[in-house]
């Protein structure tokens, strides 16, 4: 098989159901290795669902999931997260009384084999430290290392959690809405930190995000939610000259994407 083509996670005809509302419907979608993955629709349309679903913090009423063709669908969410899945997650799981080496050394740990054992060695203890002060750098903390972490900015908890989600090495990232609560001037700094997630080369992002500059310049694919269902997929371009993306509701949520995408090619 062409490694290109590798799909790392898949969702296969997912269907969730709270009561009677049905949140997602019949939902697949195949998200390539080593690629920045978009879902985007307008509020309620089933983003965070999904990603629950991807995550095994909710369990689907019908359908698969397969991380590396493996059918994870009925794992805890702490074995998915083993497997390699990361995800941020709204309430952070940040110690505001630790420092931000602390907060990222913990991560590293947590998930690193060692877990609940007493550190013998001090060249283990090392090697976690060496992992978060590498981390801090991918996410633009350095300097921050010995602040409490209730000290930092806004936007800097945002870097903290990141960290916190790299530490434990996942493969693929689900970052549902990183920007929230950012302002437009703190979002370069994400974007950058994105990138050089990326430039790592080994990861894959799933992102669900509002900011759609900021997914139409970042995005390898772009799939589109819309009542729960699916609506479209497909490259930026692909997308913001769909019509029915357009149509259904894209050029009033979000005003003209066509002008975004000329802002990025021109
Ligand atoms: N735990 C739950 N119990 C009942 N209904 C829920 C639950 N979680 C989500 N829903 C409903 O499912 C639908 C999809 O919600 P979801 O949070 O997945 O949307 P979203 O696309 O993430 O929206 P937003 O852009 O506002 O974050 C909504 O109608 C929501 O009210
Ligand atoms: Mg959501």
């Amino acid at each position: 098989m062409n490694s290109d083509r590798e799909i790392i996670l898949e969702a296969k005809n997912l269907r969730k159901e709270f009561g009677g509302l049905v949140a997602v419907e019949d939902v697949s979608v195949q998200i390539q290795a080593r690629t920045l993955h978009s879902i985007i629709g307008p509020n309620g349309a089933g983003k965070t669902t999904l990603f629950n679903l991807l995550s095994g913090v909710l369990k689907p009423t019908r359908g698969f999931v397969y991380f590396k063709g493996q059918d994870i669908t009925h794992l805890p969410p702490h074995r998915i997260a083993h497997l390699g899945i990361g995800r941020s997650f709204q309430i952070t799981n940040i110690f505001p009384n630790l420092t931000v080496l602390e907060n990222i050394r913990l991560a590293s740990q947590a998930l690193g084999g060692d877990n609940f054992r007493l550190l013998k060695a001090s060249s283990d203890f090392q090697k976690y430290v060496d992992k978060a002060l590498q981390v801090i750098e991918w996410v633009g903390l350095k300097g921050r290392e010995a602040d409490l972490a209730r000290n930092l900015a806004h936007g800097e908890k945002r870097k903290l959690e990141l960290g916190i989600m790299l530490a434990a090495d996942p493969q693929v990232l689900l970052l549902d809405e990183p920007t929230a609560g950012m302002s437009s001037e703190q979002v370069p700094a994400l974007l950058e930190i994105i990138h050089s997630i990326m430039n790592l080369g080994d990861k894959t992002i799933i992102l669900v995000e509002h900011r759609m500059d900021m997914v139409m310049s970042i995005s390898d694919r772009i799939t589109v939610m819309h009542l729960g269902g699916l609506l479209a997929e497909g490259t930026p371009q692909e997308i913001a000259s769909n019509q029915t993306v357009q149509t259904a509701y894209l050029g009033d949520l979000y005003g003209d994407l066509t002008e975004s995408m000329e802002g990025k090619n021109g």
